[in-house]
């Protein structure tokens, strides 16, 4: 049953919608950049980066996460991370990916705002080459700064829009509520761009009506926290807004005590539009084919849930009909 599952999950075709791609950089990558730029790491060795990764909550994981980021310097740190990132999601059975990327994180660390965008843009470019896989970028505001902070880095994204599909927003939830940002999202919304935006990872029910009604996202990330409103759980499957789920993560975090206990089924129990990610893979133990696996296995969940988690990442992404339909079609023809 075990082999099977796994042989059937990771042949499945399917999108990952929640990757910060900061969160992908694995602690060997970490020492390789943190030497060949010359940057002082506060970790002697990858065994003891690893074990300090242990969090309780969200902080606990951002203030390791921020420091982690301060080894990428060049283009093709950028470039490299993503990467590497692309080919364990080709493992996966992953052929799209929608990567949230921080530029706050670095510029505010002197980096020009063009690296980090022009590696990761590399890199999707040679993803696509080599292994098929389409991506598109999430340029996130780190939701600790200030509503003029995000807006000058809007500003400071303007020659890179047209290769840019949306807006996020990340960082430390409780206390950043989602009305901080009402007007950096009506300018993005302006200029073309999706939104979405965390909400209920640890924040209230409020916090994703906030989401929804101030921000007029397309898309929730995470969305745990819905699920103690009834009222929100009827207005978000009626109106099919996608939840991109990431349950490796709320457990490193805490959000959730086993995995047992993870809402995912219930989600789809409800009708919710969920869909499975793996958020920061090199934090949280595992990529995306591991968050099905893993959830698959703890909540026992049928080929057909797991199908439409599958159908879910396409029909919730950012890409056009005509390229969706043809993902499905793929499931389609995988699952016959
Ligand atoms: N940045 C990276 N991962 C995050 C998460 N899970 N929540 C909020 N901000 C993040
Ligand atoms: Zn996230």
């Amino acid at each position: 049953m075990t082999d099977t599952l796994e042989t059937f999950i990771r042949g499945l075709p399917k999108a990952e919608l929640h990757l910060h791609i900061e969160g992908s950089l694995e602690p060997e990558q970490m020492f390789e950049f943190g030497k060949r730029n010359r940057v002082d790491m506060p970790f002697q060795s990858v065994e003891e980066v690893r074990a300090a990764y242990a969090f309780s909550n969200l902080q606990d994981f951002l203030d390791i996460y921020y420091q982690g980021a301060g080894v990428l310097q060049t283009e093709q740190d950028f470039n490299d991370m993503a990467m590497a990132y692309f080919r364990r999601l080709h493992a996966d059975g992953g052929v799209h990916a929608e990567l949230f990327f921080d530029p706050q994180t670095h510029t505010d660390r002197g980096l020009p705002f063009s690296i980090a965008v022009e590696g990761l843009l590399s890199g999707m470019k040679a993803a696509e080459a080599e292994m098929g896989i389409t991506s598109g970028l999430i340029m996130c505001f780190l939701r600790h700064l200030d509503e003029e902070a995000a807006l000058a880095t809007l500003k400071a994204a303007e020659p890179w829009l047209d290769r840019v599909v949306g807006v996020g927003l990340d960082s430390s939830e409780v206390g950043h509520p989602p009305s901080k940002f009402q007007k950096v999202f009506r300018a993005a919304k302006e200029r073309g761009l999706r939104l979405c935006a965390h909400a209920g990872e640890e924040g209230p029910p409020e916090y994703v009506w906030e989401a929804l009604d101030l921000l007029k996202v397309d898309r929730i990330d995470h969305g745990n926290r819905a699920l103690e409103d009834e009222a929100l759980v009827k207005r978000l499957v009626a109106s099919e807004m996608t939840l991109t789920v990431c349950p490796l993560s709320n457990l490193k975090l805490c959000v959730v005590d086993d995995l047992k206990d993870h809402p995912m089924k219930r989600m789809l129990d409800l009708g919710l539009k969920a869909t499975c990610n793996a958020d920061d893979p090199a934090y949280f133990g595992g990529y995306i084919g591991e968050n099905f696996i893993q959830t698959a296995r703890a909540l026992d969940l049928s080929r057909e849930e797991l199908v439409t988690l599958a159908r879910n990442s396409f029909t919730g992404s950012f890409l056009d009909e005509e390229r969706v339909a043809r993902r499905l079609a793929e499931i389609d023809a995988y699952v016959d």
